[in-house]
């Protein structure tokens, strides 16, 4: 589905005229964009790569570009919007750190004729006209991905050969896209075999650290673990320090099952101590510029912009490495 440009005044920006849509004051006079970008954080590998990409774009694009990082907070995330919006930038790009909570500074933005641009991850409101697209993953395709391997490996995952396949689940940030809809998909997949069951979950915040230590309270507090489910590389990552500080094997006494495919991550696959990655592909910078530059000059967009992705076994992850840009 397209929305034209034309269309996205009428809807998101309140019917004003088309340049005015597209660029602000400050941004129309030299023909030069300038973006405001808020970004999550700096939680894990891939928000390091993502970062890059679009500070790079940015530069190769000619786009200048004001960014921002909140820490993996909201409110910080609604200061910088609130800062972009009273310095008039041309387009607004943003990675919200949670699904809900959106609706009073896109507001803002939608009265100040300011298009807003949602990148990685998706707001929950029932007011679409307050973003013009979403560019991003399909977070609930890539829990399906992981529970999908899970169940076509159930008999190889079910370590203790006691008839049941007990996972622990590491989740993202709490109220985050990424961590509800791969909950989502893993469970919908998962469900179709009786024999996988959650038999804990709790949030190591998409970092390292995190998902060493809530893997550390897992260990000790639930006895029969066969696979560890986490949302992203990262917290599998710090969840193999911790199996190897219990005395166990990773990839072996215990599965490892993650998300995103960085070079840490797939290291550890290639190595075996992880068993299956989803790729999500933090390279959104490109696709960013290029949407950002056509919402300015008026051409039309698609609604939604969605990310082409595979997932790794550890041969395939040992001949991607020597390519791996992230
Ligand atoms: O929103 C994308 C997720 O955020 C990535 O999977 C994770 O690594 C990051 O922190």
């Amino acid at each position: 589905m397209k929305k034209t440009l034309t269309a996205l005044c009428a809807l998101a920006l309140g019917g004003m005229s088309l340049s005015a849509c597209g660029s602000s004051e400050e941004g129309a006079d030299d023909g030069s964009i300038t973006m405001g970008f808020a970004q999550v954080g700096a939680e894990s590998g891939w928000r390091t790569a993502n970062t890059t990409s679009i500070q790079e774009s940015a530069k190769e694009a000619g786009i200048d570009l004001k960014f921002s990082d909140a820490q993996q907070k909201q409110e910080n995330q609604i200061k910088s919007i609130r800062s972009y919006i009273q310095q008039k930038v041309d387009v607004i790009a943003f990675s919200p750190v949670v699904e809900t909570g959106w609706d009073a500074v896109l507001q803002e933005a939608k009265r100040a004729k300011i298009p807003v641009v949602l990148t990685d991850r998706a707001v929950d409101t029932e007011d679409t006209s307050l973003y013009v697209t979403f560019i991003g993953s399909d977070f609930v395709e890539e829990g399906e991905k992981a529970g999908q391997w899970l169940v076509d490996n159930a008999e190889a995952s079910d370590v203790d050969k006691d008839g049941a396949v007990n996972v622990v689940e590491l989740q993202g940030t709490t109220g985050s896209a990424p961590a509800l809809d791969r909950k989502k998909g893993f469970e919908d997949v998962i469900s179709s075999d009786s024999k996988i069951k959650i038999t804990a979950s709790q949030t190591g915040d998409f970092t390292r650290d995190g998902g060493k230590q809530v893997m550390e309270a897992f260990l000790q507090s639930t006895p029969k673990i066969d696979v560890v489910y986490a949302h992203n590389d990262d917290m599998g990552l710090g969840a193999i320090e911790a199996i190897k500080a219990a005395g166990k094997k990773p990839g072996t006494d215990i599965k490892i099952i993650t998300v995103d495919a960085v070079k840490d991550g797939m290291t550890a696959l290639a190595a075996g101590e992880i068993n299956f990655i989803v790729e999500c592909s933090p390279l959104l910078g490109e696709q960013l510029m290029d949407v950002a530059e056509k919402v300015v000059a008026g051409e039309e967009v698609p609604d939604l912009i969605v990310t082409e992705e595979t997932t790794f076994t550890p041969e395939q992850a040992a001949e991607a490495l020597p390519d791996r840009k992230y």
